[in-house]
């Protein structure tokens, strides 16, 4: 039965635009859900479960499905099921909490378990369906749950279970309703990306039409229609966002962008180089690059706290970037490098734009007056350098790892970043990106990187006393940067990269390894 209001909402498969809508009932997987479907070369998109439900129809999804959440079914204020998604006329698919919200709200049994099932589980599959077609008999999944599902609703098949779970997953093919109490979306399901995938391809119809070349081709012709003939000015950092986002926006409206690269002299060895010989040089950029060092240095002088070094040169980013902007005659577009995942974290959106500030040194005033090109709102990081790669970006800038606005300013610690030690911390960063490159690390850690405390210690070489500076090698592995764990790099790797350092910088007489996880430690040191 369908109720009148919603029944305008009805979709038809033609009328569809071929993405799935993830409903986020805050489930610590939800973004990797919508990340999956998206490898599975189906766009999607990830909103809040109090959406209403207007505005996921006018998505014209041509499925959803519902993620987990930390809630119980049964407590109040518990984010419920808004009935109308079910009649939508599209297929659903709840996972976790999703499964237990459609299993209770259809007639069927969730109630708390003695014991709740959490990691690793073993699962039989007691009748195939559709959904779990081609999978194994017995397979292993990742449960994290603790109310569980006794009872399948009425019309529904009750599909798997484990040995504390008598009801794992369901669906009645009929009303185009699917539940899984695991996790399809995480690694520890090895049969997770298949489930997605048969959900996605058999039951919802989803043309795999999203790639990186889709990715080019869709932006490109947005961006061209935002601009029209305007002028389009970006700040290029280096890093993958910036350099992606000027990459396309450049496809799009060739010399109508100018690129701006402020080398504040706080870069790693070579890199303001390799910027500005990658844009200009090979793909034609207009570049203006701007050697900014000494009036960096100059505003650094005496400032030893982190947070005001942060805002010197934040402050003085900005002054050059206008200096430059208002040379660069009737520029009225600004390229932005804002992720899917920060338009997720300020809630989702698509009203007005912000300028990330947080932690951005490249973070612009409210008063320049510019309307923002964005080309990676919609993409997750791996999508970014995904693009990238087929836009032809040098590996070295695609896989760039993350680094600070405020660049080596920040590792220079307890002291004045002057240029004496910038270029110790320099050279020896350079030894250990050389080694961790060498070893085949590099993109297995999410950061690495020197250190130099405003310290000397005694040291002794050559028969003679030494009073050299101390080098600190931070490495880390994380998802997020929110939570990292220090990086267990082999013993003979971290010989071989001291015995540089202290051999090769005639400064440095002793390295020192952090072996601080994040929390309680940050990544960086101020
Ligand atoms: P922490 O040190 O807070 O760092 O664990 C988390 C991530 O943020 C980066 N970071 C910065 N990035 N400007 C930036 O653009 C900054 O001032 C800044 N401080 C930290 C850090 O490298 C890590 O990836």
């Amino acid at each position: 039965m369908v109720s009148a209001p919603v029944a305008e909402e009805r979709l038809t498969k033609a009328a569809a635009t071929g993405a799935v809508v993830v409903i986020d009932y805050g489930g610590q997987y939800s973004q990797l859900i919508a990340r999956r479907v998206r490898e599975c070369g189906v766009f999607s998109e990830l909103v809040p479960h109090h959406a209403p439900l207007q505005e996921i129809a006018a998505r014209r999804p041509r499925g959803i499905i519902l993620s987990g959440g930390p809630a119980s079914v049964y407590a109040p204020g518990a984010p419920h099921l808004e009935r109308g998604l079910l009649e939508l006329g599209v297929p659903v698919l709840g996972i976790c909490y999703g499964m237990q919200l459609l299993v209770h709200e259809l007639g069927g049994r969730v109630e708390q378990a003695e014991v709740g099932e959490f990691g690793r589980s073993d699962l039989t599959v007691d009748e195939h369906g559709v959904l779990l077609r081609e999978t194994p008999r017995e397979q292993t999944c990742w449960m994290s749950h603790r109310d569980t599902v006794y009872e399948a609703p009425p019309g529904f098949t009750a599909l798997a279970h484990t040995s504390t779970s008598p009801v794992v997953a369901v669906e009645s093919v009929e009303r185009g309703i699917y539940g899984i109490q695991f996790h399809p979306e995480v690694v520890h399901t090895p049969y997770g990306q298949a489930i997605l995938e048969r959900f996605l391809t058999e039951v919802c119809e989803c043309p795999p039409t999203w790639s990186a070349a889709s990715i080019v081709e869709e932006q490109i012709s947005r961006i061209r229609a935002q601009v029209g003939e305007g002028r389009v000015i970006c700040g290029l950092s280096g890093g993958v966002d910036s350099s992606v986002a000027a990459l396309l926006v450049h496809r799009a409206v060739g010399d109508q962008l100018t690129c701006v690269f402020v080398d504040h002299g706080l870069m790693r060895k070579d890199e303001g180089e390799q910027v500005i010989a990658t844009f200009r040089d090979t793909f034609h950029v207009p570049l203006v690059a701007v050697d900014a060092e000494r009036r960096f240095l100059e505003r650094l002088r005496g400032v030893t706290e982190p947070e005001a070094k942060r805002k010197a040169i934040g402050a003085e980013f900005i002054r050059v970037f206008e200096e430059e902007a208002a040379k660069l005659d009737g520029a009225s577009y600004l390229v932005q490098g804002t992720l899917y995942s920060d338009v997720i974290e300020s809630g989702g959106g698509t009203g007005a734009a912000t300028i990330k500030s947080h932690h951005n040194v490249g973070g612009l005033p409210e008063d320049m007056r510019f309307e923002l090109v964005e080309p990676l709102r919609a993409l997750f990081k791996d999508e970014v350098r995904a693009v990238g790669a087929e836009l032809g970006l040098p590996e070295r800038l695609v896989w760039r790892q993350p680094f600070p606005g405020p660049g080596l300013a920040i590792r220079i610690v307890g002291g004045e970043a002057t240029r004496e030690r910038l270029d110790v911390l320099r050279e020896a960063d350079h030894i250990l990106q050389d080694e961790i490159r060498k070893a085949g690390l590099y993109r297995e850690l999410w950061q690495s990187f020197c250190v130099l405390p405003d310290i000397r210690t005694v040291g002794v070489q050559g028969d003679e006393r030494t009073y050299g500076y101390v080098v600190v090698i931070r490495a880390v592995t994380s998802d997020d940067a929110m939570t990292a764990d220090w990086a267990r790099l082999p013993y003979d790797l971290l010989e071989t990269i001291a015995s540089r350092m202290i051999g090769e910088l005639r400064e440095v007489n002793r390295v020192v390894l952090d072996i601080t996880s994040k929390p309680p430690g940050t990544i960086e040191w101020e």
